[in-house]
């Protein structure tokens, strides 16, 4: 099952009950990255009139061909990464009581089992420390003192290569609690991440407390308290809180930022943490830090990649378009988010300065990124990316495509990213200026030789998030290990064994970049209170409206010659776009390249997760009249069907890039 099932699933559970249960901790919502889910909500945005602009950052141009853009500083050479895996503790046989024996772990400090729920987390404030959470299996009955390793917990991991007093590389700082000190926990401890005052670390929906002390050794159980994040949606302050996920703490301490599902595809915010001792109103009623200040990370003004004029269609590359929260820049500046495409079927990562509005493209390689995190000098980037890995280049192996089709075809596009539980995601490293020219970045763990011991066997998949060290010397990421149905079974792929110790199907790689200095401690830019760009939130209010795409005929102008005639036709209802026609006259915006030819999709969505496509393109780019590109169905057309949820490749017929020769193809069905 995919982890997007499992994350529908833990919704729904949520949903239903209403109501923060620290009970049930195995919930395995924490461990979802979702991005496909958001990106249905990125589709048919709003059609609003704003002017063509053009992003600032980024290449805009074909794999191979430099951007005539000479701000920017010429790529960074390659640079010595060094990775090993981080300790963690013991695998137990089973998950039966006592079955975490004293041979296992003599310490008595705990086990986790072979596919253990994991997801690490990010540095400490000194960059020796990792915060992780996992799931502790086998302890025996209590009283015997080991019975406090159990369930999902926040663990503290030594990154340095020293050990905690009792000679153990890691250390439990939730385990043991008093039930006094965790009143209100909720299940979720997802993303686990320090924060910058080193006291504190922020888990799912939960901030994790040491009070005076940090999170370290002296981070004892009595002195650990957790308190719930309370987001109230109602105008009388009544009942419990709003759902969020995919939370992220500004670097100030202060600031949060999350996003929330909403009946038709998720909405994102940022809001300010006030701790309330004694609430009297609202649930649970705990100590507990509630929201105040929030904004809802939206501007009617720029709701929309494409809006239309008249008989005009346009591209607004400056659209504010925040499909999910990714986190923010290290200085806190910018605020990171997967964002409605810039080139047809090419998801990407941006940043959007709080204060500006800016809009910063980080990513533009034709394969899909997502986790991502920016170094505390916001110099680099590390991406979670299927680059390197071919999965995408049928879909958007072409540059510089308008991304028109992507009304209807982003939640398809973004869902064959993945082979249910087979990711194609590694990370990768990428300057501030982004991918341009032939540089598109380092992979972290690119050295290696692919073989089952080494640091970039692919079958172990990149997980969320990869975190920098606050001295910019360090990269955290996680991996998960292959697993059935995605491969064996009916998949034409073997199950491959694990490497890692007991057999465990994740683990936590440092690598040490390391001929790079300690980069000074930054000036934090705390978030502002009012994002002068979005809209306030108030408690109780309706979600806002995307205007309606018009359906009919439009022209789209290149900027440097030649137009597109598009046409969108509505759904029966009336309420969404069924189909879209693009054809290309000697259509260029960049001056380089030409695109000529048609697409023409048609989308529907037999229920919330299901998307079926049927997709006819036959497009024909020369750049700089000598390379050559094409992307063409079969005569029949392509028919993809695909839950967004599971990733399941499932087609008819076919969709071929060819660039310059070198023939792209579509996953074979089932991988
Ligand atoms: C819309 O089109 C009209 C007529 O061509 C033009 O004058 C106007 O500037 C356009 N508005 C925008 C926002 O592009
Ligand atoms: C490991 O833990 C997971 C999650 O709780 C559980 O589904 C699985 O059955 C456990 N595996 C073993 C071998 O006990
Ligand atoms: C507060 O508002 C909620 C939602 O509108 C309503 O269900 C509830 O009864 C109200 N409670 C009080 C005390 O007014
Ligand atoms: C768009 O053009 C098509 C074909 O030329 C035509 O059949 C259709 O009526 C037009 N739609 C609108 C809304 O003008
Ligand atoms: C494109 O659309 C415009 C406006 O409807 C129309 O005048 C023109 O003939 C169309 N071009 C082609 C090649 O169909
Ligand atoms: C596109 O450009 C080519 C070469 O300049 C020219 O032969 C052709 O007629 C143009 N096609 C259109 C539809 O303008
Ligand atoms: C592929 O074709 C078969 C036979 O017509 C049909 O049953 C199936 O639904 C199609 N699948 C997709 C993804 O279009």
């Amino acid at each position: 099952m995919g982890g997007l099932h499992f994350l529908w699933q833990s919704l729904e559970i949520i949903a239903k009950e209403a109501s923060k249960n620290a009970s049930n901790l195995r919930m395995l919502s924490t461990f979802i990255i979702a991005a496909a889910v958001s990106l249905s909500t990125v589709l048919a945005r709003a059609v609003v009139p704003i002017a063509d602009s053009f992003p600032n950052a980024g290449s805009q141009f074909s794999i191979g061909l430099d951007p005539a853009d000479d701000s920017n500083p010429p790529p960074p050479e390659p640079e010595p990464i060094s990775l090993i895996e981080l300790p963690l503790p013991p695998v137990a046989l089973n998950d039966e009581p006592g079955s975490c024996t004293l041979e296992l772990n003599p310490h008595g400090t705990g086990c986790i089992n072979q596919t253990t729920n994991l997801q690490s987390g990010s540095f400490t404030l000194d960059s020796n420390h990792v915060t992780a959470v996992v799931e502790f299996v086998g302890a025996p009955a209590a009283p015997n003192p080991a019975s406090i390793y159990t369930g999902l917990q926040l663990i503290l991991i030594k990154a340095d290569g020293t050990l905690f007093f009792n000679g153990d590389p890691w250390r439990c700082i939730t385990c043991g609690m008093p039930a006094k000190n965790m009143v209100g926990q909720s299940q979720n401890l997802g993303y686990p991440q320090a924060f910058g005052d080193g006291k504190r670390v922020l888990a799912g929906d939960n901030i994790i407390d040491c009070g005076e002390f940090e999170i370290s050794e002296e981070c004892t159980p009595d002195r650990v308290h957790v308190y719930p994040i309370h987001w109230n949606v109602v105008a009388n302050g009544s009942g419990p809180s709003g759902t969020m996920r995919e939370l992220r703490i500004h670097p100030d301490g202060v600031h949060l930022a999350w996003s929330s599902f909403t009946a038709t595809g998720q909405l994102c915010y940022l809001g300010r943490l006030e701790f309330n001792e004694s609430p009297t109103t609202g649930l649970p009623l705990s100590s507990r830090y509630d929201l105040s200040n929030i904004n809802l990370l939206f501007d009617i003004d720029r709701a929309s990649t494409i809006s239309v004029n008249g008989t005009e269609i346009q591209v607004n590359y400056d659209a504010i378009t925040i499909g999910e929260v990714r986190g923010f820049s290290g200085t806190g500046r910018e605020i990171t988010y997967i964002g409605y495409p810039a080139e047809s079927c090419n998801i990407d990562v941006f940043a959007i300065d709080l204060y500006t509005g800016t809009v910063r493209r980080l990513t533009s390689h034709p394969e899909y990124a997502d986790p991502v995190d920016i170094s505390p000098d916001d110099q680099w980037t590390v991406v979670m990316d299927t680059r390197g890995s071919g999965r995408q280049m049928f879909l958007a192996g072409m540059r510089n495509v308008p991304p028109i089709i992507d009304m209807i075809t982003t939640a398809v596009t973004a869902s064959t990213r993945n082979n249910g539980q087979r990711r194609f995601f590694q990370p990768w490293l990428i300057d501030r200026y982004g991918d341009r020219g032939t540089y598109f970045g380092q992979q972290v763990n690119g050295a290696g030789n692919g073989r089952p011991d080494s640091v970039n066997d692919p079958n172990w998949n990149g997980m969320a998030d990869p975190k920098w060290s606050l001295d910019g010397t360090k990269i955290v990421y996680w991996q998960a290990l292959v697993q059935p149905p995605a491969c064996g079974e009916s998949n034409p792929f073997p199950c491959p064994d694990s490497t890692a110790a007991g057999g465990r199907t994740s683990r936590i790689m440092l690598a040490s970049l390391t001929s790079r200095e300690s980069v000074s401690k930054q000036v934090i830019i705390e978030a502002p209170d009012v994002v002068p760009w979005a809209t306030p939130f108030t408690p109780g209010n309706s979600d806002p409206e995307y205007p309606m795409l018009f359906a009919g005929n439009y022209s789209l102008y290149g900027r440097t010659c030649g137009y597109a005639n598009v046409t969108i036709v509505p759904t029966s209802s009336g309420k969404g776009v069924a189909t879209v026609a693009v054809t290309y006259y000697n259509f260029s915006s960049d001056g380089l390249s030409i695109l000529n030819g048609y697409e023409r999709v048609s989308a529907q969505q037999p229920s919330l997760a299901m998307n079926h496509v049927d997709w006819y393109s036959d497009l024909v780019q020369t750049v700089n009249g000598t390379r050559h590109a094409t992307k063409k169905t079969s005569s029949d057309g392509f028919h993809l069907s695909i839950n967004v949820m599971k990733n399941i490749f499932n087609a008819n017929g076919t969709l071929t890039t060819t660039i310059d020769g070198i023939i792209y193809q579509q996953p074979q069905n089932g991988t």
